[in-house]
């Protein structure tokens, strides 16, 4: 794989697909108090961290290297520990999302914020994958939660998530196998960058896409349900 890195770090820079959804976060991650702690959930390489340049930022994975080794159906904070928490293509990988996300309201502050991506379009990945969501079920599982969505966005159409889909296929091809077979390296080589320009074609035509029904994925907003009654205001008989 390390003679691949090279491609590896192009094609994350040029991915129409993730290139859309770093847009997202960059957009999001202005709305957030300067001020707020931040937790990145799942965080893996934490690729959004220097988008929140906040004074207090922890990364929490179960397999990846990370402030804090932890599970996240299990999360080692105290009770509104965080007013932001970032959780970026996790929830597919987590058995029982909506303890996940009871986690992620509890540590949550009042009225704090979730920024939660999921694919909907993108193969089976990672050594544990369990689920899918559509906008409607993401809303669901997020508002049953706890939270508030204020927005579900698609990121991106159908020609976009079409020219991402055309990325992968060298890797699925060529790829895994690459570092013991030179000639795979090598058809790796080739059609990788034969098929950028088509990738990049679709990634610009992608707004003619209006109905945005076929997407890679949704970026979610939301917030903590503020409690309706603060505590010590409760009726007495
Ligand atoms: C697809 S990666 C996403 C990484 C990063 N958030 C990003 O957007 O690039 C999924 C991450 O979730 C982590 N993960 C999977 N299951 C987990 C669990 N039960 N608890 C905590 N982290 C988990 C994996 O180790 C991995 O780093």
């Amino acid at each position: 794989m390390s003679v691949l890195r090279p491609f590896r770090r192009i094609g994350l820079a040029l991915d129409p697909g993730g290139r859309r959804l770093r847009a997202e976060l960059r957009q999001l991650s202005r709305l957030i108090d300067p001020a707020d702690r931040v937790l990145d959930l799942g965080s893996g390489k934490a690729p959004y961290k220097s988008m929140f340049v906040h004074r207090q930022y922890v990364t929490a994975d179960l397999f990846a290297k990370a402030d804090v080794r932890c599970d996240a159906t299990a999360l080692p904070f105290a009770d509104q520990a965080f007013d932001l928490a970032i959780c970026t293509e996790v929830l597919e990988h987590v058995p029982e999302p909506a303890v996940t996300l009871g986690e992620l309201n509890r540590l949550l502050s009042d009225g704090g914020t979730l920024v939660l991506t999921t694919p909907l379009t993108w193969g089976v990945h990672e050594t544990f994958d369990f689920h899918r969501w559509t906008d409607t079920g993401l809303q669901r599982l997020l508002t049953r939660g706890g939270f508030e969505v204020e927005t579900v966005r698609p990121r991106g159409g159908v020609l976009l998530c079409l020219g991402a889909l055309l990325l992968i296929v060298p890797w699925q091809l060529f790829g895994a196998a690459a570092g013991r077979r030179w000639w795979r390296t090598l058809l790796f080589a080739l059609t990788y960058p034969m098929l950028l320009v088509p990738a990049t074609v679709l990634a610009v035509l992608d707004p003619l896409d209006r109905q945005q029904k076929f997407t890679q994925g949704y970026v979610a907003l939301c917030r903590k349900k503020q409690d309706l009654l603060p505590a010590g205001d409760g009726l007495t008989v």
